[in-house]
């Protein structure tokens, strides 16, 4: 290959690495053992010619990488991720260095996490597992496990970008669920959809859904009963969660993070789980990843999973496809493949690259 693209982890399936290789690339994965990877390790992996690098969130894409990339004449950094804050497009900008991301193949995928997480919670799943294992199960009673029904209470989704609706229509659609939203833009398609299922629901002689866009993010906390959290990370929504945030939520009401995990003051979360043993938390995403804050791992009424909200083999195969075709296209000169549906296609069909 007359391309050298560096991919810092071993992505899932081998098409990625295919397209690469049919398309004048040599792939080099690095088979470093530990977890995350110091810039000075990236720097080493990038050597004196790189034409492109897939990375990961756990990295630290600044001035210092992208301008060691571009020494070595690359031309394109790809994150193998929808969010990018680990990235200073800026510095990448500054020496030249295109960055691409993977929205679209994880949308439905995330959604479905986030859904899962407000399941646990509000049924108490994790909890009940943990008491059956440990033997304490000595039979049915009235009070045991009683968690929230979710039909007819409020979702309220913080962010309704592609995850955030794609998140409230499951728990609307699946669960009966009114809506509350907030963001910066208008929802359309999501108001659309609730409408119109509202509507549906209406002539099958059931109650409808409602839904409203908040005029302010108070509104949603203080009156969701499930409330789940898709901003992006910037400065903008750092401890968008913070102490005085929390004490406006339903002493009851339970909280999902699967967006960043600095969105969430983290130790003013432990205290207020602490404090309201019936507020409950399911969170994918911590401040200090892969660390938890003290207190927070003995709290009951938390649920704690490894960032793996993207985790299904199709949409990892398809955010390396992505990946890698975000680096070819700028590498060759193509445009930018950031298509889902071209995507799907390709894994579906192993159609091949657009030329
Ligand atoms: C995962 O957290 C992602 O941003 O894709
Ligand atoms: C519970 O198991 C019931 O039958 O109500």
């Amino acid at each position: 290959g007359k391309y050298r693209v560096v991919s810092t982890k071993s992505m899932p399936g081998t098409r990625w690495i295919n397209l690469l290789v049919q398309q004048d690339c040599r792939v080099e994965i690095c088979t470093e053992k530990k977890t995350i990877l110091s810039v000075e390790d990236i720097i080493a992996l990038i050597g004196t010619k790189c034409d492109g690098v897939i990375g990961q969130l756990t990295e630290d894409w600044g001035e210092t990488l992208f301008s060691a990339l571009s020494k070595a004449g690359g031309k394109a950094f790809s994150n193998m991720a929808v969010g990018y804050n680990n990235v200073d497009v800026e510095a990448a900008t500054k020496y030249g260095v295109a960055v691409g991301n993977t929205p679209g193949v994880l949308t439905e995928t995330t959604a479905e996490l986030a859904a899962s997480l407000s399941l646990a919670a509000s049924r108490r799943i994790v909890e009940a597992d943990g008491f059956m294992r440990a033997g304490l199960y000595d039979g049915w009673l009235p009070h045991l496990f009683v968690g929230n029904l979710l039909k007819g209470q409020t979702v309220g989704v913080i962010g309704a970008g592609r995850i955030g609706s794609a998140y409230a229509r499951m728990m609307i659609e699946g669960f009966k669920m009114n809506l509350i939203y907030y963001d910066l833009y208008q929802a359309t398609r999501l108001e659309k959809f609730v409408t119109a299922y509202g509507q549906f629901l209406k002539a099958s002689g059931e109650e409808p859904v409602t839904w409203r866009r908040a005029s302010s993010m108070d509104e949603v906390l203080q009156q969701a009963d499930v409330i789940s959290l898709h901003p992006i990370l910037d400065k903008t929504t750092y401890h968008l969660i913070n102490k005085e945030r929390l004490s406006k939520m339903k002493k009851e009401a339970i909280l999902i993070n699967c967006s960043r995990g600095p969105v969430v003051d983290e130790e003013a979360l432990v205290e207020h789980l602490k404090q309201n043993p019936m507020f409950r938390v399911g969170l994918d995403v911590f401040e200090d990843e892969p660390y938890m804050k003290p207190g927070l791992a003995d709290m009951k009424n938390a649920i704690v999973v490894p960032h793996i909200a993207s985790a299904s083999k199709w949409t990892r195969e398809g955010m390396a496809t992505l990946a890698a075709l975000n680096v070819l296209g700028k590498i060759k000169g193509y445009p930018t493949w950031s298509n889902p549906n071209q995507v799907e296609a390709f894994l579906d069909e192993n159609s091949p690259p657009p030329a």
